[in-house]
Parts: structure tokens; C-alpha cells; sequence
């Protein structure tokens, strides 16, 4: 019989339940019955029908929103972050080990279902993000990563546990990262840089010049005074942009957010065709 989402997620965490820590208790996790995980205070986390789980306790939201979730998905697997991706691929075969890669603010997923092609030794993927949409929407990699609802201010791991942290355009908490990181691994932290989706920032608020530019300038500091900074690499380059995947570019980012509907109605009616991506990439090892 064909293998289901849930079947994929239960596997998951009964193989690697030494792996988790009890997000309300801080305890570890003593067994899987049925669907259940359950903690040494008793806590249980149940897995949906799509193998995921959610381990907030308290009420979360995010923003991204499916649509938006699965616009971003469509310009991602038409390659817009590929040489970001390639770039995060090398840093991570150039560790010698790499059981658990967390990619923590995983939006749709997509970037752990590429780097799962990448390598032939396996390390097992998870994905987590606080939007419930955007891990339903990761599920659909079932088969290649666990995914689940998680914040990044208090994961449900292990102290020392994970090899890999990617945090990839999503918000960081450097303290709870430290905490998770086995000594020696590596997290891959990407920040936009100045000129990161400029185009889009012109057509959304060309009546408001001050809302175009962007500096990442507290972003940098903070990495670099509250963690070991090894590496660091600028990547700029222009994607084509084709009339088709036009509205998809429009709403991929939360750049849209903040413009009224005046200014949406500009930005539908001035396409660019070219789209700048310029990051930086951010190495930090515990
Ligand atoms: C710009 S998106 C990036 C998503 C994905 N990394 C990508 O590049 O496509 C930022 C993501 O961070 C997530 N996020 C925001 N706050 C979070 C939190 N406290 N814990 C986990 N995820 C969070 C949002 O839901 C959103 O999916
Ligand atoms: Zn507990």
C-alpha cells in the first residue's frame, strides 16, 4: 500500500525521538504511541493527517498566507534563489558531518527539497515555521523531511543536537540557536542586502522614496556580537523576469504589505524585467 503523509511523519519521529525536547517542559520525549508523542511530564503531540505536528502552546500566527506561500514556491522552483541554494549546498558538504539540518523558518519548504537533491549521504531534513499554511504546504516533501509548526524562539530539540541551522530570509533568536547547535556545527544565516528586490520596492512605493531602500546594517551587528562569525559572502545577480510569472513575483514577498491599493495597481501596470537579488550570507559556528 502506498506509503501516506502521516506514515511518513510517524516514522520520523519514532526513528528520531531522541532528537526532540518537549517545547513546554523542556523535557525529552519517552515515547510514540499511535500518532502521540509524548514527553516525560506527559505533554502529547499528535500528528495531523499530513505527518505534521504543532508544538506551540500558545497561540501564534504568521502573516504568509497561502497565497502568498505558494506564489513564492512557484519563483523558487523556477530557480529566482538557485546560486543561493548552491551556495548553502557547498557550505554544507564542506562539514564532515551533517546528520540533522534544521531549516528554521522554512516558509513552503522548498529550499529543503532541493538540497535534499544534492547529496548522496543522507541527513535527515526538518523544516519548521510559524505559519500552519506554509508547513502544509511543506508536507507535500513528506517523504524527504519532517516538517512542523515551531518557533524559532523556543525549538523543540535537544541541546547539541543539530549539525546545521539554515535561517533563510526568517527571523532569528541567537541564544535558542546556540542552544540546539551541536560544538562545531554551522548556522547559515541569509539576509537581504541593500539592492534586494530594488525593482520591487520601486514599482510598490514609487510615490514614496524613503519606503525603496533597505539596510541590513542592525541585522549584520547582531549576528556578529552574539555569534562566532566565520564566514561571510555577498551574492548579487539579476533574475529575468517573464511577463507570465509577473503577478507571482508581485506577491512573493511582504514587500507588498505596506502599499495601498493605488500603489498595487502601479506596480501591476509597471512590470520590470529584471529582478535584483542581493544577499548576504551569514556563517556562524558554535
Ligand atoms: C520571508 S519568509 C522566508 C521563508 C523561507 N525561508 C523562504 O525563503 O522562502 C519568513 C518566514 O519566517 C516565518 N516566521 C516568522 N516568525 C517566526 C517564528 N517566530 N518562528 C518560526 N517561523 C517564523 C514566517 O512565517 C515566514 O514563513
Ligand atoms: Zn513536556
Amino acid at each position: 500500500m502506498l506509503k501516506k503523509k502521516i506514515d511518513y511523519g510517524r516514522e520520523f519521529i519514532e526513528t528520531h525521538l531522541t532528537v526532540f525536547q518537549c517545547p513546554k517542559c523542556h523535557k525529552g520525549f519517552i515515547e510514540v504511541i499511535g500518532n502521540t508523542m509524548i514527553c516525560q511530564n506527559n505533554h502529547r503531540f499528535d500528528l495531523s493527517k499530513k505527518g505534521t505536528i504543532h508544538f506551540p502552546d500558545h497561540h501564534m500566527t504568521s502573516d504568509y498566507d497561502k497565497e502568498m506561500l505558494v506564489s513564492r514556491r512557484k519563483m523558487i522552483q523556477k530557480d529566482l534563489y538557485l546560486p543561493i541554494m548552491e551556495e548553502i549546498s557547498l557550505l554544507i558538504e564542506q562539514e564532515t558531518s551533517h546528520d540533522y539540518i534544521v531549516d528554521m523558518g522554512c516558509g513552503e519548504g522548498s529550499f529543503i527539497d532541493r538540497l535534499i537533491h544534492d547529496f548522496n549521504d543522507q541527513p535527515n531534513y526538518l523544516g519548521f515555521d510559524l505559519s500552519k499554511e506554509g508547513v502544509q504546504l511543506g508536507s507535500d516533501f513528506s517523504e524527504e523531511g519532517f516538517f512542523f509548526i515551531g518557533d524559532v524562539t523556543n525549538m523543540p530539540f535537544r541541546n547539541d543536537s543539530i549539525t546545521t541551522l539554515l535561517n533563510i530570509f526568517s527571523p532569528s533568536h541567537y541564544d535558542e540557536m546556540l542552544r540546539v547547535l551541536k560544538p562545531g556545527g554551522q548556522m547559515i544565516k541569509v539576509i537581504p542586502e541593500s539592492f534586494y528586490l530594488k525593482e520591487m520596492r520601486e514599482v510598490f512605493y514609487h510615490d514614496n522614496p524613503e519606503k525603496q531602500s533597505y539596510s541590513n546594517e542592525n541585522v549584520y551587528e547582531k549576528f556578529k556580537k552574539d555569534v562566532n562569525l566565520v564566514k561571510e559572502k555577498h551574492l548579487t545577480y539579476q533574475f529575468p523576469v517573464n511577463a507570465a510569472d509577473y503577478e507571482d513575483i508581485l506577491m512573493m514577498s511582504p514587500i507588498h504589505w505596506g502599499a495601498s491599493e493605488q500603489a498595487k495597481a502601479y506596480a501591476k501596470a509597471h512590470p520590470f524585467s529584471e529582478l535584483t537579488i542581493d544577499v548576504k550570507i551569514l556563517v556562524g559556528k558554535k
